[in-house]
């Protein structure tokens, strides 16, 4: 392992896309940014640099275990303050225990809306993967464009009180693809050669949208999701939510021609409804690139059964190399329940606005950064009171209850340092039943259980998969339904848990757990560095 340094200059530029040119912020300039390349047990320094004017940022690793680096985490507000215009910030963490596709993204306000990227961690040198090696690897970003700015945007949500107006497009490494008003020359193609296999290494980088992907003609193995092994699993589309990301394998075992890869949201009910879809190209050499490409078949928009298909069928590797660590005995149950809440507002223009929340609370950040409040134990910050279950019980899926309950604060859980958690998110109907993508910093989770209606604490724990569940740090809770998970809590720090729609996140759908320091000096969170940026 080595060290490997990148700099990151967060600056404006002038970006086209579907005949429209808009000044977005940019890491070196590109949309998205660069793509890092890493191998497991790598030290990491990242000098980010704000160049930007008027503007804050932070940048989030995505599904990096940071394992005793909270401060290199990056969600503002929670592990770190934001770096001021015109300072910087050297992220600073190892590489531990994983391999596979993540990505990295601005964590305050929407500063992900443009400032994005992928990560691809190799195997360590001398490692194989468990299935033969690929021909080439791709990795594809998966993004979302609005011809309005961010700050448009924002003000829309601010003046309303609803939910955010759609994106003009959903993108593909930066690209619309040919099928939107205005985009034809916005497309990428990729280039195959029949016979050989690919590794696309596929990062969910869109604000809102959870995409159904696929390729004409051809299928697609799931070989690993968020950076860690599956048990291959073959599929004619695959599910990405924000936050999710995937290693999938595609064999050019066709005739030689061109073929669309094409992705296209999910959502339930359809609300915002937006059938719109990119694409990229997958063209075999010796094919003519003009022609027009097959089209695959996707599911439709609201096609929740199929949503949930892919996340059923997944299984670790649970091999002798790569063992599934399921905790078996647990020493804290959890329940949250999740959704949407209208609460009352004086100036918004819906009269009421929609705020998100786990067990009725809505997480309101503070104005200087969790991790360090409880670093340097500074008094009324936060408070750990959340409760391990809802404060009253109803039918979870059923009538909306009633939402004046909802109240906003910030309240964490606190686990004592090894603690075995068992976690059960149940998505509610409070207002609109949808999919929740809920991801979790600092650590994965194994996802033990999922179904449809409402948990069922006697008799649904026996059918929980123990053995080789799928290891994660985003999951969707299934419409109307609950997911199990479960999780050792050994990395000390402040771990955020947020809903990975933007808009939910920017509502409060979120809140931490505070994992104490263990015994032993190696079970101790690190010293913050001196550059911590201050609030
Ligand atoms: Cu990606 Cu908090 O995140």
């Amino acid at each position: 392992s080595i060290t490997r340094r990148f700099a990151f200059h967060v600056r404006y530029q002038n970006v086209t896309r579907l005949c429209s040119t808009k000044v977005v912020p940019t890491v070196n300039g590109q949309v998205p940014g660069p793509t890092m390349y890493m191998r497991e047990g790598d030290r990491v320094l990242v000098k980010v640099n704000n160049e930007l004017h008027d503007k804050n940022i932070t940048i989030h690793w995505h599904g990096l275990k940071q394992v005793r680096t909270g401060w290199a985490d990056g969600p503002g507000y929670v592990t770190q303050c934001p770096m001021k215009p015109g300072t910087s910030y050297t992220y600073n963490f190892t590489v531990s225990g994983q391999r596979g596709t993540l990505w990295w993204h601005g964590h305050n306000n929407w500063m992900r809306y443009t400032v994005y990227g992928a990560i691809v961690i190799l195997p360590k040198k001398g490692d194989r993967y468990p299935f033969p090696k690929p021909y080439a690897q791709i990795p594809l970003v998966l993004g979302e464009w609005w011809k309005a700015s961010m700050d448009a945007v924002l003000q829309q949500l601010r003046q309303t009180g609803g939910g955010p107006n759609i994106s003009d497009a959903y993108t593909i490494n930066g690209q619309p693809g040919d099928l939107y008003p205005c985009s034809a020359t916005e497309r990428i193609v990729i280039p195959v050669k029949s016979g050989k296999t690919y590794m696309l290494r596929i990062a969910g980088a869109t604000m809102n949208g959870e995409m159904f992907l696929s390729v004409a003609g051809h299928k697609l193995t799931v070989v690993e999701v968020d950076a860690s092994y599956t048990k291959p699993v073959e599929m004619d589309y695959v599910l990405i939510t924000p936050g999710q990301s995937m290693n999938v394998l595609l064999k050019a075992d066709q005739p030689v021609g061109t073929y669309y890869l094409a992705v296209r949201p999910y959502i339930a009910p359809n609300i915002n409804l937006d059938n719109t879809t990119a694409t990229a190209v997958i063209a075999y050499e010796g094919s003519n690139h003009a022609a027009t490409p097959a089209f695959p078949t996707l599911p439709a928009i609201n096609d929740s059964v199929s949503a949930n298909a892919l996340s059923r069928k997944m299984r670790s590797l649970a091999s002798e190399a790569f063992p599934a660590r399921v905790p078996l005995q647990i020493d804290r149950h959890l329940f949250f329940t999740l959704g949407l809440a209208i609460r009352p507002c004086a100036n918004c223009t819906l009269g009421g606005r929609l705020s998100g929340v786990f067990n009725n609370i809505s997480l309101e950040l503070p104005k200087t950064a969790l991790l360090q409040a409880h670093y340097f134990r500074k008094p009324n910050v936060f408070v750990t009171n959340f409760p391990d279950n809802p404060t009253s019980a109803f039918n979870y899926t059923g009538r909306p209850p009633n939402n004046t309950m909802a109240k906003s604060g910030t309240r964490l859980s606190f686990l004592p340092f090894n603690s075995s958690v068992q976690l059960v998110l149940q998505s509610t109907a409070m207002v609109a039943p949808e999919n929740h993508p809920i991801h979790l910093h600092g650590t994965n989770f194994f996802v033990v259980g999922m179904g449809l209606g409402n948990y069922n604490a006697s008799s649904d724990p026996s059918s929980f998969n123990l053995l080789d569940p799928p290891e994660r740090n985003t999951i969707g809770v299934p419409m109307g339904g609950w997911v199990a998970l479960r999780l050792q809590a050994n990395n000390p720090g402040v771990w955020f848990m947020h809903c990975h729609l933007e808009f939910h996140t920017s509502v409060g759908l979120a809140t931490a757990f505070v994992v104490e320091d263990g015994p032993n000096p190696e079970d101790k969170l690190i010293p913050p560095p001196s550059d911590l940026p201050p609030c």
